[in-house]
């Protein structure tokens, strides 16, 4: 099987390892710039080095299966790929221009897979000879890690397609959920309105961020409270699938928190910044 990864960012590096990790998976992973993909290679030896130092896997087979992984920046590598899978940054036309190129350069039976957080798969494949061939393939971070993925079926996906992208995404030991296309498909539409009731609670000064974390914790059973979760997300992150949820669906229970807005515009961002609603003096 061949797998063609557009974007080698966080979630296209890790979904490539996620596959790489099966046997007799060829994965090629494209980026804008050979730095920008040789950034996702070194993200992938340190996933395989991980699992070495567990010892997961052997030496042997590490090399074996990085043996599998192609750089490239060239599209027409994909002429051939049974699954291409883009992951670049969130943004309708952006992912739209890619997959007018891949439509034209991809064999027929190839399917389009996109792991947008929100936006629409319908809209993405629209006007495209292949467009029965798109869906959703919304894997979490991290990629290699985490086992459920979000297979979300357009308007115009076919059952083919669906059937194909199930039995690939359980190939590579994932166990998948099937979704009419809808925002925030199933997790986001549940966990980001949690995160953002999560800072009006804060906002209000009802109780402090270690107390509302504590609370879900201990008497929900999540096993990361709400407010650690969105510095973990990336707080921009999740205020844009709140302003995607309010904006696709009308409906004013998606309003972002003010707070969360502010801390956008400040840059606490969450983790990656070093400062969300807890401290992070390590990526400072
Ligand atoms: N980060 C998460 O936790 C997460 C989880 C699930 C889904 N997603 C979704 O996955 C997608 C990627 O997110 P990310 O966090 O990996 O982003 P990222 O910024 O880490 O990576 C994006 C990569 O795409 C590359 N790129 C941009 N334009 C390109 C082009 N035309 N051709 C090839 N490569 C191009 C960039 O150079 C970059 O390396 C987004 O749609 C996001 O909503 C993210």
């Amino acid at each position: 099987m061949k797998i063609f990864v557009v974007g080698a960012g966080t979630m296209g590096s890790g979904i490539a390892q996620a596959f790489l990790q099966n046997e007799g998976i060829e994965v090629w992973l494209c980026d804008q710039k050979d730095e920008f993909v040789n950034n996702g290679i070194k993200k992938i030896e340190h996933g395989f080095s991980l699992l070495l130092k567990k010892e997961r896997i052997t030496q042997e087979q590490r090399d074996e299966r990085m043996s599998y992984l192609h750089p490239t920046t060239n599209y027409e590598d994909a002429a051939d790929a049974d699954l291409v899978i883009e992951a670049i940054y969130e943004n309708m036309e952006a992912k739209r221009d890619i997959f007018s190129q891949l439509d034209v350069i991809c064999k027929d039976e190839t399917i389009f897979a996109s792991n947008t957080s929100a936006l629409s798969i319908t809209e993405m494949a629209a006007g495209f000879k292949h467009a029965g061939n798109f869906c959703g393939m919304h894997f979490f971070n991290p990629a290699p890690v985490m086992k459920l993925v979000e297979i979300i079926l357009g308007f115009l996906t076919t059952d083919e397609t669906k059937e194909r992208v199930l039995d690939i995404a359980k190939k590579i030991g994932k166990e998948p959920v099937t979704i009419k296309e809808a925002p925030g498909f199933i997790v986001n539409r549940i966990l980001m309105p949690m995160l953002n009731e999560a800072c009006e609670i804060l906002r209000e000064g009802i109780a402090s961020a270690e107390d509302i974390d504590k609370a879900m914790r201990l008497g929900a059973s999540h096993s990361m409270g709400p407010l650690a979760t969105a510095d973990l997300v990336g707080n921009d992150i999740t205020l844009h699938i709140m302003e995607t949820l309010l904006e696709e669906t009308g409906d004013p229970k998606y309003r972002p928190s003010i707070l969360l807005k502010q801390m956008v515009r400040a840059n606490q961002l969450g983790r990656k910044t070093g400062k969300g609603f807890f401290e992070y003096p390590e990526n400072k």
